[in-house]
């Protein structure tokens, strides 16, 4: 009932590009938030994506966040999975077009699942750049690694890092010197997602932008996404209901944002 009642709320406030005259903000919705530019690489990998929503085989699930809405038992169907724990293919395209946009070095995303998302951060990355993504259960994550099969030219610049996202962020952070994209996917509980925060916003620089996924899930993560939109250092956020971004440009004046999207 709360992400419905929040739906209805964002449905009456958000807005298109007409009145934003935030030039930054104008190109964003424009160029990215409000594209339908079509790639090569989605069908690519939603065809994947294909497989593993009829891939019957039944893994033993080790969660160390929030679990799932629907999937309450630790056996689970990849295909399950797949349909309930993955982000829908107009999430993965808008995290494909920020990351082909921005052009980052260093990418962080927090809960790899079964790396759909991943190769669609991944696919746009420049040469040198590394994405590092995290997950906790080890059945997921060896399906992941085949998953990054899908995109070879990719695939050296994953680096999964498996365990619990407590432990592994902060010795991953002490070897970084900055970080200039996260998507937080992973515990879906406002504890762990502002701890997360905290612990990133050590690394960012004036470019860096942060994706928050499911911010209306509970109320917990609506408490959660409302403390990030307050924090002095979030200059521009951009409530789009499934997801919120966060941009620190100081040349910006702190304001929030919500905008029509899908
Ligand atoms: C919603 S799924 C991620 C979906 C993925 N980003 C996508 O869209 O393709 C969340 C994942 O985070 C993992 N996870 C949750 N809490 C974690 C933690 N504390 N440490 C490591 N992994 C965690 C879960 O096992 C799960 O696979």
């Amino acid at each position: 009932m709360h992400t419905f009642w929040q739906y209805i709320l964002y449905l009456l406030r958000a807005k298109d590009a007409h009145g934003l005259h935030s030039p930054f903000v104008f190109e964003l919705y424009n160029d990215i938030i409000a594209s339908d530019k079509w790639y090569y690489d989605f069908d690519t990998i939603e065809d994947y994506r294909d497989v593993l929503l009829t891939d019957t085989t039944k893994i033993q699930v080790t969660d160390f966040g929030a679990g799932s809405k629907r999937l309450n038992s630790p056996e689970k169907l990849v295909s399950d999975i797949t349909r309930y724990g993955v982000s829908q293919p107009y999430i993965c395209q808008l995290l494909f077009k920020l990351v082909d946009w921005q052009q980052p070095k260093t990418v962080i995303e927090l809960g790899t699942s079964l790396g759909i998302n991943t190769l669609y951060m991944a696919a746009p990355l420049p040469q040198q750049a590394n994405l590092y993504t995290f997950e906790g259960c080890p059945a997921i994550s060896a399906i992941a690694q085949k998953t990054f099969d899908v995109l070879p030219n990719s695939k050296k610049q994953i680096h999964l890092l498996q365990g619990n996202i407590n432990e592994t962020l902060p010795a991953l952070l002490k070897q970084l010197p900055t970080i200039d994209m996260v998507f937080f996917d992973a515990n879906h509980a406002a504890t762990p997602t502002l701890q997360y925060f905290d612990w990133c916003l050590t690394k960012i620089h004036n470019n860096s932008v942060f994706i928050f996924d499911d911010i209306y899930w509970s109320r917990e993560m609506t408490m959660a996404w409302k403390k990030i939109c307050e924090h002095p250092q979030a200059t521009v956020t951009i409530d789009l209901f499934q997801v919120g971004l966060v941009f620190f440009r100081k040349e910006q004046p702190k304001q929030h944002f919500t905008l029509k999207f899908a």
